[in-house]
């Protein structure tokens, strides 16, 4: 059974929890690798509207065994929220969620200095979710984090905690002339967190190993997307994780030798939140109007999410950074009434047209987009059920996209619900692998 990660290709909000719910039903495991509640990730279900920020999106699938793997940043009350609004709403939870003992917690102050770095930034802040996740992985790397297993150990927390609350608020306090914390309070709070998760906390990484060993399928749900990854992103308007698919192996503990294959999430356009360069980002009418169909607004924040067209050279190189064997592409529907679409196939910079995306900061802020223009079908494709349903002018878009980007698109997603997606095999169970 194939081991498979889900990654978003762009920057973010490609419809990753979709196409993860729609193929939970052919895997075992569901697995998170990295992020924490900066994600969230939106399930439709008939009428009912599911967001996870931490939890995995293979949650509603009885059956279907959740982990939070160690990549992530949990921040406990945000969690514990929205395990408590998921048994509200009637989702069982029998023994099928566990978290990372290596997983690190977001503390109260990281959401603080995430806050007052963005204030002091200025015009070159980033534009976060403001969850803390930046500070959380910041302590991470600094070897000052608190993991997971340390709220199991009341002396060790108490220690670490003590630590940190002192080295932040002078960091607070000198730096930014923001609010302290108190230990005590904090010590407390995440007593009783340490209560409610204590059950789900494991050694994630011996469980996926056994799981793989018994010949389990593991998807691995990469939140945020290839453009926002520290490394491979457009840095320093990135998030702070391994969000690409390299991330799956060091956020879990499976080694690469047991992934098999990596689908890629893509929009049919390209959205981002936030702050940073966006080559094909367009204003005004179209602006708008993709928004609006696309209902382009965070899951996590409410924001506006900025708009434009398809990037066929940022999606090449999502390719090759992820080693894509395939693309999920969603959201074809919000193109229903573009009379003419746009795929950029270039960037013009300095005299030249450049097709493999460039690594500097200045040529994704000045480049132009080259663009292709291809007719739309201005018809409306919601209801398609398979490939051979889509109009020509659809069929055109997506053969284009994909011979300029060199990877197949298996998948096509033709609105919200579980059962608008379409795969290139024709109807019924879509399949996994290249
Ligand atoms: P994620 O973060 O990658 O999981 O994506 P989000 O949930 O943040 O944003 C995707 C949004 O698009 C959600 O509101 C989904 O319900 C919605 N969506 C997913 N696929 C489609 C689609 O094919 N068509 C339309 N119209 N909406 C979709
Ligand atoms: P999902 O998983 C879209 C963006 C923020 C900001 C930058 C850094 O739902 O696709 P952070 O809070 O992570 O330090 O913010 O990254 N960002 C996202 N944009 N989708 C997300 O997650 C995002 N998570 C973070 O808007 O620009
Ligand atoms: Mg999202």
């Amino acid at each position: 059974m194939p081991n498979i990660v889900v990654v978003g290709t762009q920057w973010g909000d490609e419809g990753k929890g979709k196409v993860v719910d729609v193929l939970t039903p052919i895997v075992n495991v569901v697995v998170r690798y990295q992020g924490g509640n900066n994600a969230g990730h939106t399930v439709v279900v008939g009428r009912d509207k599911y967001v996870f920020h931490s939890i995995p999106s293979g949650i509603l699938h009885r059956g279907c065994t959740c982990i939070i793997g160690c990549g992530v940043v949990i921040d406990p009350g945000s969690l514990i929220e929205e395990l408590e609004s998921l048994v509200q709403r009637g989702v069982a939870l029998d023994g099928n969620l566990f978290i990372s003992k290596n997983a690190h917690l977001i503390m109260p102050y990281h959401p603080a200095l995430d806050l007052a770095s963005e204030a002091h930034l200025g015009k070159r802040r980033i534009g976060t979710t403001g969850r803390g996740v930046g500070p959380a992985y910041m302590d991470k790397a600094a070897r000052v984090g608190i993991r997971m297993a340390d709220l199991l150990d009341e002396r060790l927390f108490r220690e670490k905690l003590e630590y940190n609350v002192a080295q932040k608020n002078r960091i607070l306090r000198e730096i930014y002339d923001a609010q302290t914390f108190g230990v005590e309070a904090i010590f407390q709070q995440y007593r009783r967190y340490a209560g409610w998760l204590a059950p789900y906390i494991t050694d994630t990484a011996l469980l996926l190993h056994r799981l793989i060993e018994a010949g389990r399928s593991v998807l691995f749900e990469g939140a945020q997307a290839t453009m926002l990854d520290i490394d491979h992103g457009t840095y320093p308007y990135v998030t702070s994780s391994s969000t690409t698919a390299g991330g799956a192996a060091t956020g879990t503990g499976v080694p690469p030798t047991k992934i098999n294959g990596v689908l890629g999430i893509s929009k049919a356009y390209c959205t981002r939140v936030g702050g940073g360069p966006f080559m094909t980002e367009v204003y005004g009418e179209m602006a708008d109007r993709l928004r609006a169909r696309g209902n382009e607004y965070g899951a996590v924040t409410g924001r506006p999410r900025r708009c434009g067209w398809a990037d066929a050279v940022a999606l090449r190189y999502a390719a090759r950074i992820n080693g894509l064997d395939t693309i999920a592409l969603t959201k074809l529907d919000v193109l229903d009434t573009c009379e003419t679409l746009r795929i950029c196939v270039g960037y013009r910079y300095g005299g030249e047209v450049l097709t493999d995306f460039p690594e500097e900061e200045r040529i994704w802020h000045e480049a132009e987009p080259v663009y292709e223009e291809l007719e739309g079908w201005q018809d409306e494709i919601g209801g398609a059920t398979a490939f051979g349903d889509l109009p020509a002018a659809a069929r055109t878009y997506l053969e284009r996209l994909q011979e300029l980007v060199g990877v197949a698109i298996g998948v096509v997603s033709v609105g919200p619900g579980r059962e608008q997606s379409l795969t290139a095999g024709g109807s019924g169970a879509p399949t996994l692998g290249g």
